[in-house]
């Protein structure tokens, strides 16, 4: 696994966002819709930065599945969403891969009313790209890797790193190898 960002750079860059939202937002409260469960820790760090009126909620999506490291069907659950109308939102994710998720969720947001809704994520895959919007703030452009730490997660785990790590190949052959040899032990008597 290779370090892409310290847990120092990562503090850093979470300022700098911080800093911008207040600056394009001004003192109106804002409400926060942060993406489970890849955004849970990048949300924790940015509202205790962000000044001024906060309210936070939580959307679930999802596009992987198991040790898959390109996405399948889009999944969303919006049950825990507050009434959006009229509010000021800041649609919160981990990363702008394909940006399908974004683009879903922010179309669903002015579907219900907003009266601004502007997106945020810590990172930003180059080259990858398939919708024609693009967040209004990103913390990090990244190479076309598949990361994890500070959130993101392979296959469910790793998202406790306090830094982000990119996994090459041989890390990721290893995990899957090692997911299969669990599934094919036969199951311990009872
Ligand atoms: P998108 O809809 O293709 O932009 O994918 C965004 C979602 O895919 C993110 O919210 C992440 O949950 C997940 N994802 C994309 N790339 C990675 C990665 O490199 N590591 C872990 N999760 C990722
Ligand atoms: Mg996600």
């Amino acid at each position: 696994m290779e370090v892409l960002l310290t847990s120092d750079e990562l503090a850093a860059g979470i300022g700098r966002l911080s800093d911008q939202v207040r600056r394009e937002v001004g003192g109106r409260p804002l409400t926060v819709v942060g993406v489970l469960t890849g955004s849970i820790v990048l949300v924790a760090d940015l509202i205790r930065r962000l000044e001024g009126p906060v309210t936070v909620s939580m959307v679930w999506a999802s596009s992987y599945r198991g040790t898959a490291t390109s996405p399948g069907t889009l999944e969303l659950r919006l049950d825990l969403l507050p009434d959006l109308t009229g509010q000021e939102v800041l649609l919160v994710d981990d990363i702008f891969d394909t940006g399908r998720t974004l683009a879903a969720l922010l179309a669903e947001f002015r579907r219900r009313g907003a009266s601004n809704v502007r997106s945020l994520v810590l990172l930003r895959k180059t080259g990858r790209a398939e919708v024609e919007i693009q967040p209004d703030f990103v913390g990090f452009d990244i190479p076309d890797k598949f990361v994890v730490g500070y959130g993101l997660d392979f296959d469910g785990g790793l998202r406790h790193l306090p830094h982000l790590a990119a996994l090459d190949d041989e890390d990721i052959a290893a995990a899957r190898a090692g997911q299969k040899r669990c599934s094919e032990q036969p199951a311990s008597p009872s």
